[in-house]
């Protein structure tokens, strides 16, 4: 069917004469969301977190998944090992500065891995050699080659990125591409580090850079695009026109600053235009706004409400013209289904439905759970489908991702009780589960029941954090929908964020601060600071003011 055919399923533009090709060549998606998503500001996952994510990318089909930066930190090392143990499909990468002690660590956290890549990288531009590096151009050049040669000695996979390339004079940017591909990278990629390119340069230098250096032509060219000037996606683009067959990418665009280009965003693109990129990605489409949900709880990072492809109002339909359109043909003002992505609110279950069904919409998502997880989520799901008509996969998914917080618990919310209205002044009696099994309980009084919530379990749990963002926002629609807030602490210069989902936004509210305080408590890796017992009760008192 030609891509203007009306009268099909097509969606494409009736005035597009070109053909899609017959045999696509095939594009790599490197997913960094674990490495340069993780450097976004504010954000700490814990191992769990990053094996759930790599678990999800995996599912997604990504052809490799950067896991961390192994020599950075005891922790990274750790997750990139675990990555490596666990997680089957992609293929694992490491990333490794052009230091001997790097290069190795990273093999070592890679060993585990069915298929890994050890990615070195250098900075190649004048301002990171003189400005950061404090090294001549022969010497950033003579540690590039050697360092991607060692790489190359302990791994069969080895990628090669001469950093800020945009900003490198490209005569000595095709030296040590040249150099780097004699010595044993397979995989090439140009970042634009500090986002600096146009698509119409960074097109010019990938065609120049083919000529100069034919071994180019032997080899994959990658990209890997910052979003300083919003131009991420389209560089990404762009550099597939002029024979790039791997994109870096993250998870929702995070990563550094502005961010770097958006998995689902360039994924949507070449799926939609075969016949302007000519490749196809392995990828399961079907994952994207899952993979983007448990990206942005995991973070904490929210997904603005127009983001392109995931954003909870890419497939809203605001106007009359537009609604009375789309009822009449989709096609109107519909260039994707959500479906397509994922987005589709499917009504799974009801409160008819029994343990079994749960079970087999559970795997369909992509969540295996043991018999005993599954036990306590029938629970949930049966105390949900009391209070909500419609179960659907969104609050599985809030269901799964609830529990699985509680399983990583210091302390755990037991109970919350709130009074509020008109005359009242707003009280929170707050009762949680201490690791040794005693519960303890406080009163307090606040602005509001939310902010009561959060000083009675500050008169419990003695954290010295500031709320640094405190977020809403519906997972499901309609009056019964389920609410998920997302909070933002600061300890101790460190943010850790946290996430909670009920149809009471209270008690999501309540429930996120827990899981924050949590990821506090885990990072500090000491038992919480409990308040002293009162004497003669269990009540720790009544906070009147913070
Ligand atoms: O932006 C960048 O240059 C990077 C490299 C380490 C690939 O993230
Ligand atoms: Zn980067």
């Amino acid at each position: 069917m030609s891509s203007g055919d009306v009268a099909g399923v097509s969606l494409g533009n009736p005035l597009f004469e070109r053909a899609a090709p017959d045999n696509p060549e095939q594009l790599i998606f490197l997913d960094t969301t674990l490495r340069d998503g993780e450097q976004s500001p504010g954000v700490a996952l814990s191992t769990e977190d990053k094996l759930a994510i790599a678990g999800q990318l995996a599912r997604l089909r990504v052809d490799v998944i950067e896991a961390g930066f192994p020599y950075s930190s005891p922790g990274d090392f750790a997750a990139v090992r675990a990555i490596a143990e666990q997680v089957e499909g992609p293929v694992i990468a490491g990333l490794s500065r052009c230091f001997e002690a790097d290069v190795r660590a990273t093999a070592d956290a890679l060993r585990p891995a069915a298929r890994a890549r050890i990615h070195v990288f250098i900075g190649t531009s004048p301002i990171h050699r003189e400005g950061q590096l404090r090294m001549t151009q022969a010497q950033v050049y003579e540690r590039a080659v050697s360092m991607t040669r060692l790489a190359r000695s302990l791994c069969d996979d080895v990628e090669f990125s001469p950093m800020d390339a945009s900003r490198t004079e490209p005569e000595y940017l095709a030296d040590v591409v040249s150099g780097c591909i004699e010595a044993g990278a397979a995989t090439i990629n140009l970042p634009d580090t500090v986002g600096y390119a146009t698509p119409e340069e960074w097109r010019q230098l990938i065609d120049w850079l083919y000529q100069r250096v034919p071994a180019l032509g032997g080899v994959t060219l990658s990209v890997h695009c910052h979003n300083d000037l919003g131009l991420a996606t389209a560089n990404s683009l762009a550099s597939i026109r002029s024979g790039a067959r791997q994109v870096e990418t993250c998870v929702n665009g995070i990563g550094e600053r502005a961010g770097n280009a958006s998995l689902e965003e360039v994924a949507m693109a070449v799926k939609l235009h075969p016949e302007v990129y000519g490749v196809a990605a392995q990828l399961d489409h079907s994952q994207l706004y899952r993979t983007s949900r448990m990206v942005s709880q995991l973070t904490g990072m929210l997904v603005q409400a127009n983001k392109a492809v995931v954003g909870a109002n890419a497939f809203a339909h605001h106007s009359g013209i537009h609604q009375d359109g789309m009822l009449k043909d989709r096609r109107t003002f519909e260039i994707m289904e959500p479906g397509e992505v994922g987005a589709g609110s499917t009504l799974v279950l009801g409160k008819l439905s029994g343990r079994h069904a749960l079970r087999e919409r559970l795997a369909q998502l992509g969540y295996r759970l043991d018999d005993e997880e599954l036990k306590r989520a029938f629970v949930r799901f049966k105390d949900l489908a009391d209070r909500k008509r419609e179960v659907t996969d969104r609050d599985l998914e809030a269901i799964v991702s609830d529990q699985r917080q509680e399983g990583a618990e210091a302390f755990h919310l037991e109970h919350l009780q709130v009074s509020c209205g008109t005359s009242l002044r707003p009280t929170a009696t707050v009762r949680v589960l201490l690791p040794e099994g005693q519960s303890r309980e406080a009163v307090a009084i606040g602005d509001g029941p939310i902010d009561a919530s959060f000083r009675a379990i500050d008169s419990l749990i003695q954290i010295e954090g500031e709320l640094e963002e405190f977020a809403v926002q519906a997972i499901t629609a309609g009056i019964d929908a389920v609410g998920e807030v997302t909070v933002r602490l600061r300890h101790e210069g460190r943010i850790s964020s946290g996430h909670g989902a009920d149809t009471d936004i209270i008690v999501a509210a309540a429930k996120a601060y827990v899981h924050a305080l949590n990821r506090v408590i885990a990072a500090q890796g000491t038992a919480p600071r409990v308040a002293p017992e009162r004497m003669g009760t269990e009540r720790v008192g009544t906070e009147l003011a913070r």
